[in-house]
């Protein structure tokens, strides 16, 4: 067992936030970690995966368990349906161009999201008109108590926008070991409705886009409108987009008749957060080494030496305006430690 003693977290957030993990351990195959979770008895652990969604403002003194567990491999297969088995620690890009390389459809919009595979069921990522839940078949997790391992299946997992019940009643309880997708061998859904996707295919006169072409499109979507963690350190969508109830919609709506909105259900619409923090003046400001990024306001940016209280004290800064400003709430979608 090789564990490391005060070692800069840097590179393992793409925040790129320099913390000390008191202990750090990478996970290399299910044997070591049930095996270091038999020997640790129950002490604190911090699971980290690709660190694409966490903000972290002072030094981890759980042991850190980086789960690196790789593999991909079809577990079922028939005409039309394919389920692959994916390891946590597999990247979700690498993952989506597997699938779209192998003609597996379902997750092509889902291109370029950053992070691992053992992340995507807890905040259930999406974008682009679709959600892991979609694709979802399964997952495998092992108690980080008992050690005991548990499958889950897409209704143990309770899935909502960005949201499941590893967020919920589940948090801390259980590391996620690996991810079954099932995904589409042909006759693919195809979904191009949503944001500009549509735009993007038109302009290159693609009417009847393949799963590639709705890949290649996204990829040119996000590479325009969201910094590379690898340039510049984020953490993707740094806010959730707000739920608000019929009421207090109306009232927005009357005064802010231009602001784009989606319905949800009968009684529920979506605001975006980042046109809300648009018009509160946010975008594209820089405080200190924190910022706010200039091509999509729902990004905050380290430019360079940020600490994480830095960033997390410019996001209180934001929800205390567009309270005031809008009376709406905005809640973070990255998990603070
Ligand atoms: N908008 C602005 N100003 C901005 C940013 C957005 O006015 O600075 C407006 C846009 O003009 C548009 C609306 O807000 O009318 C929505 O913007 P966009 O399509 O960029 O999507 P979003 O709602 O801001 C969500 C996800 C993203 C995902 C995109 C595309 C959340 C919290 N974020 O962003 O997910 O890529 O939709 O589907 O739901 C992430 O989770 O890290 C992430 C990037």
């Amino acid at each position: 067992m090789q564990i490391e003693h005060n070692k800069s977290l840097k590179a393992y957030n793409t925040f790129g936030i320099d913390v000390i993990a008191h202990h750090f351990y990478q996970i290399d195959s299910k044997t070591q970690l049930l095996e270091y979770l038999k020997q640790n008895n129950g002490s604190p652990v911090f699971v980290l995966g690709g660190g694409s969604n966490l903000l972290l403002t002072k030094p981890i003194e759980a042991t850190v368990l980086q789960i690196n567990l790789k593999g991909i491999s079809v577990v079922q297969e028939d005409d039309q349906f394919v389920i692959i088995k994916v390891m946590a620690g597999e990247n979700w890009h690498e993952t989506v161009q597997y699938c779209v390389n192998n003609n597996y459809g379902g997750i092509e919009n889902l291109s370029l999201i950053p992070g691992n595979i053992g992340a995507a069921p807890i905040q259930n990522i999406g974008a682009y008109g679709v959600e892991l839940k979609d694709v979802f078949a399964s997952c495998e997790a092992v108690n980080r108590i008992t050690g005991e391992i548990v499958n889950f299946s897409k209704e143990d997992c309770q899935f909502g926008y960005r949201d499941s019940y590893f967020k919920n009643e589940g948090e801390n309880l259980f590391i996620i070991t690996s991810v079954q997708l099932r995904l589409s061998k042909k006759d693919h859904t195809i979904k191009i409705d949503y944001g500009a996707i549509k735009q993007t295919l038109d302009a290159k006169q693609i009417s009847n886009p393949s799963i590639k072409e709705v890949s290649d499109a996204v990829i040119e979507i996000r590479q325009s409108k969201l910094p590379d963690p690898a340039k510049i350190g984020n953490s993707g969508s740094f806010f959730k987009n707000p739920v608000i109830e019929n009421k207090a919609f109306e009232t927005f709506h009357n005064k802010f008749p231009e602001a784009p909105y989606y319905q949800v259900d009968k009684q529920h619409f979506k605001v975006p957060a980042g046109w809300l923090i648009e018009q509160a003046g946010f975008k594209g400001k820089r405080f200190g080494e924190a910022g706010v990024h200039d091509k999509q306001a729902l990004v905050l940016v380290n430019h360079g030496n940020a600490t994480g209280t830095q960033i997390w004290e410019l996001a209180q800064l934001i929800q205390h305006k567009i309270k005031e400003e809008f009376n709406i709430n905005i809640v973070p979608e990255v998990t603070i430690i």
